[in-house]
């Protein structure tokens, strides 16, 4: 018996599971393109981090990585809170019946609708990226003489050596208040009274391979911290963010007791509760997305399985160029060849996977690995392509959680 467990998905006399159910089963049943993900492994990386947690802490996922509400229900019911970058991330977060004291909400360009309805949702906390937001959110709690919670997020000025599209730590980059501003801000602070500026946070970027950057900003968030709280603020929150990264290769995977055990060695002689903000860790490894070799082209130089998931299902190989592994759903005895695995739009960059020594024909499945975060929700209707249905394997059930859409729902906001 050949047992793979790097992602705890189990390849077993040549067959890929997800969980207890052969892949090959739910890709005949439901179809490819299918995004599927295991109810275990979420819950698993989930409890990681609770397990490192202290009670007054607060473990609140990254919507953005996948916002699926099947997936946020989920993760609520195990005791997550939830970092939102939008109004409709945050509705999706109440639509899933989350505890709204438990949200809290990120990014650099709420407007000012998604701010008023954070405002009136009494969320715990409304991240502040700049001193035109601190103004915004002003005057929104004095138009509705209401007292809004609130963080300072700080940009740390931390290059973490990730892809620079995910890099946000770094002084050029467009996230969080650098000195001046938090100075500026204070100074407002002061005057006034329904701002309650309760967290300082900070995030410094995503596939973050050494937790001790992450120690770094700790240091700088409770200066500012300090700072604030000589000004007369208090301080209840710590938000180090989120960022831990997985291994899609032979990438350093931290786990997430390596950074709380020394978070919380920092943290030990004060009263500050902390908040994380985790994606890629908790969903990364849990999803895998099924696809259908269309055809074997062979093109001189290079051979190629044409597959049906193109760029715009999964779109982190040609914006990132990231590597993802690809397995056979069901190993074949027949010769292997290297491929580059090409998808159906009409674009030069849908190349999804590299050399790859596989045993494929046409008609085969495969799977992309280690999906579950930043899949599903980058993907468009390029090309008019539909975007996949998802299923939620535990154990031997499935569960629909998205349908595949149709061709009513792709042209619906046109006629
Ligand atoms: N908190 C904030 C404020 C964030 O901006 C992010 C991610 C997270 C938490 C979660 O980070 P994570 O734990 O997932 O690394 N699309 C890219 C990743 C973009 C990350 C954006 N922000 C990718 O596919 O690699």
């Amino acid at each position: 018996m050949n047992l793979q467990n790097k992602t705890s998905m189990k390849s077993i006399n040549g067959q890929l599971y997800i969980e207890n159910i052969p892949v090959i089963d739910l890709a005949r049943e439901f179809g490819s393109p299918c995004y599927i993900y295991s109810y275990e492994i979420i819950t698993n990386n989930f409890l990681k981090y609770k397990k490192e947690t202290r009670k007054q802490d607060l473990i609140c996922y990254a919507v953005k990585a996948n916002s699926n509400i099947n997936i946020l229900k989920l993760l609520a019911g195990l005791g997550s809170g939830f970092d939102v970058v939008s109004g409709n991330e945050l509705k999706r977060c109440l639509t899933a019946g989350v505890d709204k004291n438990k949200i809290v909400f990120s990014g650099v360009g709420k407007s000012y609708e998604e701010l008023e309805y954070a405002v009136n949702n009494e969320i715990l906390s409304i991240n502040i990226e700049s001193v035109g937001e601190f103004k915004r959110i002003s005057k929104i709690a004095n138009r509705l003489n209401k007292t809004v919670n609130c963080a300072l997020r700080v940009n740390p000025d931390i290059s973490i050596g990730s892809h620079k599209y995910i890099e946000t730590g770094s002084k050029t980059s467009k996230f969080g208040l650098d000195g001046q501003s938090i100075d500026e801000i204070l100074k407002f602070s002061c005057e006034d009274n329904l701002i309650k500026i309760s967290s300082v946070a900070c995030h410094i970027g995503s596939q973050i391979s050494d937790e001790n950057l992450i120690l770094e900003s700790l240091e700088c968030i409770k200066s500012v911290a300090a700072k604030l709280e000589d000004n007369g603020h208090h301080i209840e929150f710590l938000d180090i963010g989120g960022g831990l990264g997985i291994r899609y290769r032979d990438e350093n995977e931290v786990n997430p007791k390596a950074l709380l055990d020394k978070v919380k060695n920092v943290l030990k002689n004060t009263n500050y509760k902390i908040i994380l903000e985790p994606g890629r860790s908790i969903i990364g490894a849990s999803g895998i997305l099924v696809t259908k070799v269309e055809y074997i082209k062979d093109a001189g130089e290079k051979r190629f399985a044409i597959i049906d998931v193109g760029m715009n299902d999964f779109i982190r190989p040609s914006l990132y160029e990231a590597w993802h592994e690809v397995r056979e759903v069901e190993n074949k005895d027949i010769n292997s060849h290297t491929y580059d695995l090409a998808g159906p739009v009409c674009e030069t960059g849908d190349v999804l996977a590299e050399n790859r020594e596989l045993k494929v024909l046409p008609g085969d499945y495969l799977a992309f690995m280690d999906v579950g975060a930043y899949g599903s929700v980058m993907s468009s209707n390029y090309n008019s392509r539909l975007k996949p249905i998802e299923l939620l394997v535990n154990k031997d059930a499935v569960e629909v959680i998205k349908r595949k859409e149709t061709f009513e729902d792709l042209v619906a906001l046109e006629i």
